[in-house]
């Protein structure tokens, strides 16, 4: 890929990851403008200084090259608005670490686009496979798509495409993989949920249930209660960029063991009530339910309080309908409420 393939806007900040002699690095730099900055990154030590040749003698000036690795990026975090290569995180042996790297380096919206090589889910025999992936140079083996996916998701991408394009044989194809870092307002970032995160995430969780319109539950649980009652992945929170401090968190759980029900989840959202402007808890539950589309669910339902209507109206902007009331569903401090169940049944799984 890529310069031809992800779109580039006048003034945009460019990572080239495995930038090599400049081949995406130029274009990309012509198409960014004065106003824009592509940085090259390659692992060979050679590489940068062919590279800024290759810059002088095109009379490219826009242009940085760095000597390192895609698993270890020597830039600070949200320093580009598109990361783009050409067969470079196929040759990687961690490429969790390398995408990892990407999102952190790319700032909330900004966008991921690369070419690499990736196999069909099914495939029948791997050892043409293998031969395939030795043929073209995939020495590293390359990820099945559902693979692919799985590691963007876990690596707090959303909005995931994966496209063949030239087939190799074999289930093996070339593939122009697209992804985003989820869009939030400026001095926050969206990422997954960690498990340093929980003390804070509890805390917020507490004062969601401190107000009363949040939930049944009067205490937030312990963190291992809390963690293994949800799933491991679909859960993000809202973070401060200069404090790390977490002011709102999404996470999910299934709804039944049944396969049938198996793109069916439940979701809670709790946004810290210092926070409640901003849009952060829109920028969060549109990022969620992307992933949740993006990781194959088809139904995210929840109950809600008739009297939190703020939280009401949040899921409706974002989709969600509701089904109806479930009177005097439970009691709360000693008072029987209503709840409202509400669903958002995904368009496009
Ligand atoms: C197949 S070449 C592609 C180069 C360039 N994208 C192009 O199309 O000409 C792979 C490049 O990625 C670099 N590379 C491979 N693994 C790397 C890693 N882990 N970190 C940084 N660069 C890496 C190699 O040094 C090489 O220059």
């Amino acid at each position: 890929m890529a310069h031809d393939e992800i779109v580039l806007h006048e003034g945009d900040l460019v990572l080239v990851l495995g930038s090599g002699g400049g081949i995406d690095v130029l274009p990309s730099a012509r198409r960014v403008g004065p106003t824009g900055r592509v940085y090259g990154l390659d692992a060979t030590s050679d590489m940068p200084s062919l590279a800024r040749d290759n810059a002088a003698q095109a009379g490219v000036t826009n242009t940085e090259f760095l000597h390192g690795t895609i698993e270890h990026v020597p830039l600070p975090g949200r320093a580009v608005d598109v990361v783009i290569s050409n067969r470079v995180v196929d040759l990687s042996g961690d490429r969790a670490a390398a995408l990892a790297e990407a999102f952190r380096v790319l700032r909330p919206g900004g966008r991921f686009g690369v070419g690499d090589v990736v196999t069909e889910d099914a495939v029948p025999d791997q050892d043409l496979r293998r031969r395939t992936e030795t043929r073209i140079g995939c020495e590293a083996g390359s990820l099945t798509a559902g693979e692919y996916r799985t590691l963007l998701l876990d690596a707090g991408f959303t909005g995931i495409t994966i496209t063949p394009t030239a087939d190799h044989g074999d289930g093996v194809h070339s593939a122009v993989v697209k992804a985003a870092k989820p869009p939030v307002a400026p001095g926050f970032e969206i990422r997954p949920m960690r498990a340093e995160d929980a003390g804070q995430v509890l805390s917020v969780y507490q004062l969601g249930l401190d107000t009363g319109h949040a939930s049944f539950e009067t205490t937030a649980p312990a963190w291992e209660t809390f963690s293994s009652a949800r799933l491991g992945h679909l859960r993000y929170v809202v973070a401060d960029t200069r404090t790390d401090q977490v002011v709102a968190w999404v996470a999910a759980s299934r709804v039944s063991a049944r396969p049938v029900y198996a793109g069916v989840v439940e979701h809670s959202i709790y946004v810290h009530p210092d926070h409640g402007s901003r849009g952060l808890g829109r920028a969060l539950l549109n990022a969620f339910v992307t992933a949740s589309e993006d990781a194959g669910v088809w139904t995210v339902q929840s109950g809600v309080f008739p009297e939190n209507t703020a939280s009401l109206a949040l899921h409706q902007a974002a989709g969600f309908r509701v089904l109806g009331t479930r009177e005097r569903i439970g009691r709360h401090h000693g008072v029987w409420r209503d709840v409202l169940m509400i669903e958002r049944r995904s368009p496009a799984i």
